[in-house]
């Protein structure tokens, strides 16, 4: 049974197996991110019910670029179809929307309607739903070193400040700018494959993995509480002894 009492503090998901899924259906591949976009919203509900405080989900990696403009372009048409859809009700349930990646380099429709979810949800104190977007965690190490650089040299920081664990935890996207977020407990990857694929490599130093063959549009809560009473089963030991 789930221990409703514990339910993991931040949930991170990388939704793979769209294409696959479409495949199998003999669908083009955007219809299997529709389907996969129908199944996120439903995880997103499920979160708020569970009292999940971090949901963050992986939409399209710095990698994806490299996919056909068709579906490049299908995918971001689907983020403005999400959000004019899910704002209202998103805003409704208390969710406060952040984005993780450089979001501002994807279309300008996607932009435009990324940044008034952000704004209309921005006071809001239920669910944190951090959507991973045009993200890549080696770029966001290395966005973050910079960033940690210029502020040395423009007096921001104090230029002999040690650089310390915490100070880069604070310039990733995770960090100051989205609320620190705290890291995962658990990641779940659905579709079999078993890999980071550069989704928060320096967050998930210590999280607990679930991997599912489940491809994500068949992806539904009952499998998500699943997972997540897995989790509840596990000892982490964060490198000490018990
Ligand atoms: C995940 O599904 C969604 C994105 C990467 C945008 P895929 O499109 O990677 O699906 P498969 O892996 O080809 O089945
Ligand atoms: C990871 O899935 C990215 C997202 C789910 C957005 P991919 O399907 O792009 O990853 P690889 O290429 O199989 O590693
Ligand atoms: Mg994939």
């Amino acid at each position: 049974m789930l221990d409703r009492e514990k339910i993991p503090a931040h949930i991170a998901i990388i939704m793979d197996g769209n294409g696959r899924w479409a495949k199998a259906k003999g669908v083009p591949r955007v219809a299997g991110h529709n389907a996969g976009m129908m199944a996120m919203k439903e995880i997103v509900k499920a979160s708020s019910q569970l009292g999940v405080k971090y949901l963050t989900v992986y939409a399209f990696s710095t990698e994806n670029w490299k996919r056909s403009a068709e579906e490049v372009g299908g995918i971001f048409k689907l983020v403005v179809k999400y959000v004019n859809s899910e704002l209202a009700e998103l805003h409704e349930n208390n969710v406060r929307v952040k984005i993780l990646g450089d979001y501002t380099q994807v279309p300008k429709a996607a932009v435009d309607s990324l940044e008034k979810s952000l704004e209309t949800t921005k006071d809001n104190t239920g669910l944190q739903f951090n959507i991973a977007l045009n993200y890549g965690s080696r770029a966001e190490i290395v966005r973050a070193v910079n960033l940690i650089e210029k502020d040395r040299k423009t007096g921001v920081l104090d230029p002999d400040m040690e650089i310390t664990e915490e100070l880069i935890s604070r310039y990733l996207y995770t960090g100051v700018e989205n609320g620190n977020i705290p890291d995962p407990d658990l990641i779940i990857r659905t579709s079999g494959e078993e890999r980071l694929s550069n989704f928060l490599l320096w967050q998930s130093a210590y999280s607990e993995f679930g991997f599912t063959d489940v491809l994500w549009p068949d992806f539904t809560p009952a499998e998500f509480e699943r997972m997540i009473e897995a989790y509840q089963n596990r000892e982490r030991r964060f490198g000490g002894r018990k």
